[in-house]
């Protein structure tokens, strides 16, 4: 397989319950590449600066943390790299990164199926609906680096199939900011998301 030899690390992001974990671990057995998600990796490496109790988020060192992937991309050869701030990895070592995104109706009944508290899951799909994860890897990579994949109602079989084809160039891209839920949603399901985020940022 001398193209997985020769592409970069791929790197998955997009907010929590997007399913970039069952994502990566179906491109693992697909393309014999180990995974790395970057929280677990910064947490046994020692990256962690802090806790936000606030959140029930660690603070990592982002310098180091990238650093030390850039080094075991070296030794190992190509990664699947996951996280939703997987921009801190450095551009050199990236074929591409893969932003999944999912329709907020849809997040927010995963997230809260997860038992997380109303907040939390507000603050996920408010960064959602504004694309942050996507805003912030073009920001810091360039928007040639970045593509959005919609997951909304995909299993994860087709999206590793789609995400294939992104990689190894039999589908046309489109690079950066595609996907926006504001145009896309209908009138009633907006609606019912915006009060959702209304109703329970103001919580503390
Ligand atoms: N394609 C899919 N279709 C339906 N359910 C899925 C799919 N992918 C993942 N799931 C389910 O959705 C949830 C979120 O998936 P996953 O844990 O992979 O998300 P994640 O983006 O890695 O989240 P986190 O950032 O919190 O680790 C899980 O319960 C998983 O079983
Ligand atoms: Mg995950």
């Amino acid at each position: 397989m001398f193209w997985v030899k020769a592409m970069k690390s791929l790197g998955i992001s997009g907010v929590p319950g997007v399913g970039k974990s069952a994502l990566a671990s179906k491109l693992s057995r697909e393309l014999g590449l180990a995974v790395v998600e970057l929280s677990e990796f910064a947490i046994s490496k020692g990256y962690v600066i802090a806790y936000d109790s606030d959140r029930g988020s660690y603070i990592v060192d982002e310098n180091r943390l990238g650093k030390a992937i850039a080094e075991l991309a070296e030794v190992q050869g190509p990664l699947i790299i996951v996280g939703h701030y997987v921009e801190i990895v450095p551009r050199d070592v990236l074929e591409l990164v893969i932003v999944l995104r999912k329709s907020p109706v849809e997040l927010i009944h995963i997230l809260e199926k997860r038992g997380w508290n109303s907040k939390k899951v507000a603050e996920n799909v408010e960064a959602e609906l504004l694309a942050i994860c996507t805003v912030n890897a073009v920001e810091e990579l360039g928007e040639d680096m970045v593509i959005e994949v919609d997951a909304t109602a995909k299993t994860t079989e087709e999206l590793a199939l789609e995400v294939l084809d992104i990689v190894f160039g039999e589908k046309p891209a489109y690079y950066g900011n595609t996907i926006d839920w504001l145009e896309k949603l209908d009138k009633e399901k907006l609606a019912y998301v915006l009060s959702y985020i209304e109703k329970n940022l103001a919580q503390y």
